[in-house]
């Protein structure tokens, strides 16, 4: 990949902006100054890049995958209309890139969620035929018991909609703790399940998507993650469904 269209990809400004950076050495990438804008750069070689003397992130490329440890109070938008959106959350070079959220959480929602550039990936953790587990931890505003629980289990019928939905695993951590594991990803579907089963939730928190979890990460915090491992559904026991 040529040095130029490397920069842009990084993140580091338009095209006329990358390539009067090279030619008034103003980039060094592992340490050396470089400042010819054709010259190929291999992204996997690069461990440093750094512009004015400047550390920049150092993007993976062509494609990469964001875990980000959503507060409450952003939206998962790039219009976004009351809160601000998730992408703030991100360093100014990042904002620069193509970057798709996988799939949504409202603005009250917090925890677990992934932003790529890969749409392809983004198509595979999303689609309801990849069956992606994702596990909530929803406040419930009633005291709930095992019914509620299996009841959610047999499948509910969510207001405005013809389809029942199931979930895949329910249990309570404690009488008002829901833990729930579901694959589809359908608008507010934790909340209308609940309140389809005759409760209420009050608070709302991704713990799981798919394989990743918050993995040490403070709210509004990030980190680059590597999509290939193991996408599946792993469930212990007390998660499978009766
Ligand atoms: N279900 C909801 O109701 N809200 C979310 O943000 C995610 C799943």
């Amino acid at each position: 990949m040529q040095l130029l269209k490397y920069l842009q990809a990084q993140g580091i400004g338009s095209r006329k902006s990358c390539q009067w950076l090279i030619e008034n050495d103003c980039v060094a990438i592992n340490g050396q100054t470089v400042n010819f804008p054709k010259q190929e750069i291999q992204p996997e070689d690069v461990h440093t890049l750094s512009i004015d003397g400047e550390p920049k992130i150092v993007v993976p490329l062509p494609y990469f995958y964001i875990l980000l440890n959503k507060p409450a109070g952003y939206e998962t938008s790039h219009k976004p209309r009351d809160y601000p959106s998730i992408f703030s959350l991100l360093p100014d070079q990042l904002r620069e890139l193509d970057l798709q959220a996988v799939g949504r959480l409202d603005a009250d929602t917090t925890g677990v969620i992934l932003i790529t550039n890969d749409g392809q990936f983004n198509h595979r953790m999303t689609s309801p035929k990849h069956k992606v587990d994702k596990l909530y931890q929803a406040c419930l505003k009633h005291p709930a018991d095992d019914h509620f629980c299996q009841t959610l289990l047999n499948g509910v019928l969510l207001h405005d909609d013809n389809e029942i939905v199931s979930a895949n695993a329910a249990e309570l951590s404690t009488p008002t703790t829901l833990l729930l594991t579901i694959r589809e990803g359908k608008y507010h579907q934790v909340k209308r399940m609940v309140a389809a089963a005759g409760n209420r939730v009050e608070q709302l928190h991704r713990l799981r998507f798919g394989d990743w979890n918050e993995d040490g990460l403070a709210p509004g915090e990030w980190k680059f993650i590597r999509a290939d491992e193991k996408i599946e559904n792993k469930r212990t026991k007390i998660y499978l469904k009766s």
